[in-house]
């Protein structure tokens, strides 16, 4: 089994001076770092954009691993990239036509990032199937997106499972990474259905230790 990859949120961060010091506190810990972007209208909070990214990349050296909580992901996606973003998510609920999605995905590996693919907890496996075959990652939201500190949806469990099985079945390189409401217990959970990435928001960020914090999800 791959080694399970922890990547801490950044939502529970307000400010970019308080992001650097996140960054730099668990850069010897996490995997990633899951940056939240969120633009008032896709979700209803906002958080900050690639002008910002920006500036967190050039203070770490952990990985940037974009979530794309926007509207319309299609015009920010170059912007992203070209700031830094080693893997760039995009919702599968923004977009109208498949054929757009997968032109995004497209061009997300062509700006030299890894493309990720994102569904909200109503969103079934079943509707995504046809398209993963574009995707690095597959981010499967469990919670409603937009903010930290909800309760983790149980029934991600059986939609982890389920793309698990849909993996192995086809042979792709796929990474399953579960996003919101996350505990150690349940990370191993996640782990032993098929899991590879793990988020974390506030229980990394509120733990006094992060680093043991860190440790206890993998
Ligand atoms: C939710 C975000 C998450 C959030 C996770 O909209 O996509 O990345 O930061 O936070 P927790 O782990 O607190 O649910
Ligand atoms: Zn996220």
């Amino acid at each position: 089994m791959d080694k399970l990859l922890i990547a801490p949120s950044t939502d529970p961060v307000k400010t970019v001076e308080d992001l650097i010091k996140y960054a730099d506190e668990i850069k010897n810990d996490a995997d990633l770092l899951h940056c939240d972007i969120m633009d008032g209208k896709f979700v209803e909070n906002k958080t900050f954009s690639y002008d910002v990214l920006g500036i967190l990349k050039e203070k770490t050296l952990l990985p940037l691993d974009v979530h794309l909580m926007i509207e319309k992901p299609t015009k920010l996606i170059k912007k992203f990239a070209q700031s830094g973003a080693n893997i760039i998510t995009v919702h599968y609920e923004a977009y109208k036509s498949k054929n757009r999605l997968i032109r995004d995905l497209k061009l997300i590996r062509k700006l030299g990032a890894l493309s990720g693919l994102s569904i909200k907890p109503n969103t079934e496996i079943g509707e995504v199937v046809s398209i993963i075959g574009y995707c690095d990652f597959v981010l499967i939201m469990s919670v409603e997106p937009g903010k930290s500190g909800q309760k983790f949806i149980e029934k991600t469990y059986g939609k982890v499972s389920e793309i698990n099985k849909i993996k192995i079945d086809y042979g792709i390189r796929l990474k399953i990474e579960v996003d919101g409401g996350i505990n150690p217990e349940i990370s191993h959970r996640l782990k032993m259905l098929g899991a590879n990435v793990i988020v974390s928001g506030s229980y990394v960020f509120s733990s006094e230790n992060r680093q043991v914090a860190i440790s206890s999800l993998r």
